[in-house]
């Protein structure tokens, strides 16, 4: 089955094809982060003026024509809305004109399975690390096929965290990857660590870190935070991991990029004997294809749903989410 997957809810406008589990192209029109965040009315503006083109490119580097579409899959949420409403939009289009299925996904579901598809494992337990969102988690077949979080953060997501004091820190492009740059070579020193049970914060830890930049150097404070956060996930990992009496981990999300938090997280698993698998980094941050390559599980597993019923949900939590497929 051939399935276009259009993701739209952050500052990524992405649109992927895969054809039974393979991805064939995957391409992305980024709105410009710069030093001033992301602005939700004029990200969602440059979605809908590329609208077109990212569908296009995608299909020519697949080598397919429209028609040969056989469904189509949007990112129902969560998201900021404005940008949502361009993917789902899109979608519907597309499904229409061309009468195929659709199928509304959840983005930290889409984020999950296509590590695990990848990784070709089953059981693991899952640290899925964005901007918004920060989770452990676990299959469950009670009270219907979901992804449990064990464990989440209570106020806002690693990601925001990072891209917060590189905001702070006149850091461009304002991000995780900026902040990791600006770490290199840094010293630690303490900072707050809040960890209870398998739930962790971090706007502790962010308002330290601003404070921190007035007395101590940016490299140091970079370093000591991220050192930090990543501990903090770590060690909510590990009690997942023990207690649940799993055998892997799977790093899904944008800020399982970081290379540091890689090497973190394979130390503990190491320490245990089990196994840490991730995606590559274009497949790690937001894309088309995992959300392609959802929406062809759902639709195979009876999971599509009516063009009139295709709604966006800014908060739509991945245990919401069912995974008939599995
Ligand atoms: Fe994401």
């Amino acid at each position: 089955m051939i399935v276009l997957g259009i993701e739209s809810s952050a500052h990524t406008l992405g649109a992927g094809i895969v054809e039974d589990g393979k991805v064939l192209s995957n391409e992305k029109i980024m709105y410009p982060i710069g030093t001033a965040g992301i602005i939700p009315a004029k990200a969602a503006e440059q979605h809908a003026s590329n609208a077109g083109a990212v569908i296009s490119e995608a299909l020519a580097k697949a080598g397919l024509s429209s028609k040969e579409l056989e469904g189509v899959g949007y990112t129902m949420g969560p998201g900021l809305g404005p940008c949502l409403r361009v993917g789902q939009l899109m979608a519907k289009t597309v499904a229409a004109r061309l009468g195929i299925p659709i199928a509304p996904v959840n983005h930290a579901l889409a984020h999950i399975e296509i590590t695990r598809h990848l990784a070709g494992i089953e059981d693991p337990v899952v640290l899925y690390v964005s901007g918004g969102n920060s989770q452990i988690l676990g299959f469950d077949e009670e009270p219907f096929k979901h992804y449990h979080v064990y464990g989440e953060t209570f106020d806002i997501g690693v990601g925001n965290m990072l891209d917060s004091f590189a905001r702070e820190a006149k850091l461009n492009p304002a991000w995780g990857s900026s902040v990791a740059k600006l770490a290199e070579g840094g010293k630690y020193f303490m900072m707050p660590y809040t960890v209870k049970g398998m739930d962790f914060t971090f706007t502790g830890l962010l308002t330290h870190s601003i404070k921190m930049l007035q007395s101590r150097s940016a490299k140091d404070v970079a370093f000591s935070m991220q050192e930090t956060a990543f501990a903090m996930l770590c060690e909510a990992t590990e009690r997942a991991l023990l207690l649940k009496k799993k055998k892997n981990v799977l790093l899904s999300g944008g800020v399982a990029q970081s290379a540091r938090l890689k090497e973190m997280l394979s130390l503990m698993a190491e320490a245990h004997g089990c196994k840490v698998y991730t995606a590559p980094n274009d497949l790690n941050a937001d894309n088309g294809a995992m959300i392609a390559l959802v929406a062809e599980k759902m639709i195979k597993a009876g999971q599509q749903a009516r063009i009139g019923e295709c709604t966006i949900d800014q908060r739509y939590r991945v245990d919401r989410a069912m995974v008939g497929w599995k």
